[in-house]
């Protein structure tokens, strides 16, 4: 696969040797990382435009670009404070953005919004999430997280558990894990299960209790409260899904917990000191990930 100057707007543009290509690049960025950085981005200019809120993703995009030597311009608040609000589209802005950066990372709450950003744009736009519909980058982190923790993919059960409608992230990790030998077992409450279609061979069911003890990974996330129409309906399922020290004790010994964050309260604090909790580390594999990413994409 060659990713030089291509736009990342899926996570299904990437096939398995893609992938694997890219943790193999990823991992030797972990130890740029370790060396405090490179230069390989001397030169160039990111531009981070963030419509929605963010704390990882934005900062461990600038924190890629910085590690490599290269400068970041950002807009943390474009829906408040950009030409759009004078009613400029996405697609003049992107052309105008490209015309100043060498790549382009944005986040968005409308599923095809980065792509329609994209359509006019000279240089690389890296999808950080739009809507509901995708987050490639945090896909592929959270399979790289696996691919590091347990040493492979094949062979594994993978939990995800919690919102899987609405949550970007695991309709990315469902899409990816697809091209390896993977059982899904899919945990949600039914009026917020995965879309139809991303996997076709999955075990559904509402309780985790009942399955915990058979994941090599239990993948959590969060309901996703600002894609529900009203607090009413987010209400139902607020609180439905806790992982604590007591279920913990019913999971396997090997197995990893992986969350892309922000976590509300589907995992307790006291799990983040269980060895199998890898939600912390997840932020650093992050960043090796988007180096590489950055890499693939621009050197
Ligand atoms: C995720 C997102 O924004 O979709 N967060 C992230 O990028 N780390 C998950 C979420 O917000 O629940």
């Amino acid at each position: 696969m060659d990713f030089k100057g291509q736009h990342i707007l899926e996570a299904k543009q990437f096939d398995k040797e893609g992938l694997l290509a890219l943790f193999e690049e990823a991992k030797k960025m972990e130890g740029i990382l370790d060396n405090g950085g490179g230069d390989l981005m001397k030169d160039k200019i990111m531009a981070t435009l963030f419509f929605e809120p963010s704390t990882r993703t934005r900062f461990s995009f600038e924190t890629a670009m910085h590690r490599l030597g290269g400068s970041v311009i950002s807009n943390p608040d474009m829906m408040r404070t950009s030409s759009l609000k004078k009613s400029e589209t996405l697609e003049d802005t992107g052309k105008t953005v490209s015309q100043m950066a060498d790549v382009i990372v944005m986040r968005h709450p409308e599923a095809g919004s980065v792509a329609k950003l994209a359509s006019k744009s000279d240089v690389p736009v890296l999808n950080a999430g739009d809507g509901a519909h995708d987050h490639p980058t945090q896909g592929l982190l959270d399979v790289y997280t696996i691919w590091r923790e347990k040493g492979g993919l094949d062979g594994l059960t993978v939990g995800m558990v919690g919102d899987l409608k609405y949550g970007r992230v695991v309709h990315a990790e469902c899409e990816m894990l697809s091209y390896f030998d993977v059982k899904f077992v899919f945990v949600s409450p039914e009026g917020l299960k995965m879309p139809e279609g991303l996997v076709d061979d999955a075990r559904e069911l509402v309780n985790l209790e009942e399955v915990i003890g058979e994941l090599d990974v239990i993948s959590m996330t969060r309901i996703q409260r600002e894609r529900f129409e009203s607090e009413e309906e987010y209400n139902k399922y607020a609180g439905l899904y806790v992982l604590d020290a007591e279920l913990m004790k019913k999971a396997k010994d090997d197995s990893i917990v992986i969350h892309p964050l922000p976590r509300v309260d589907e995992i307790s604090v006291e799990v983040d000191y269980d060895p199998r909790a890898k939600y912390f580390d997840q932020p650093r594999y992050g960043v090796a990930v988007r180096m590489a990413l950055l890499k693939m994409v621009m050197a």
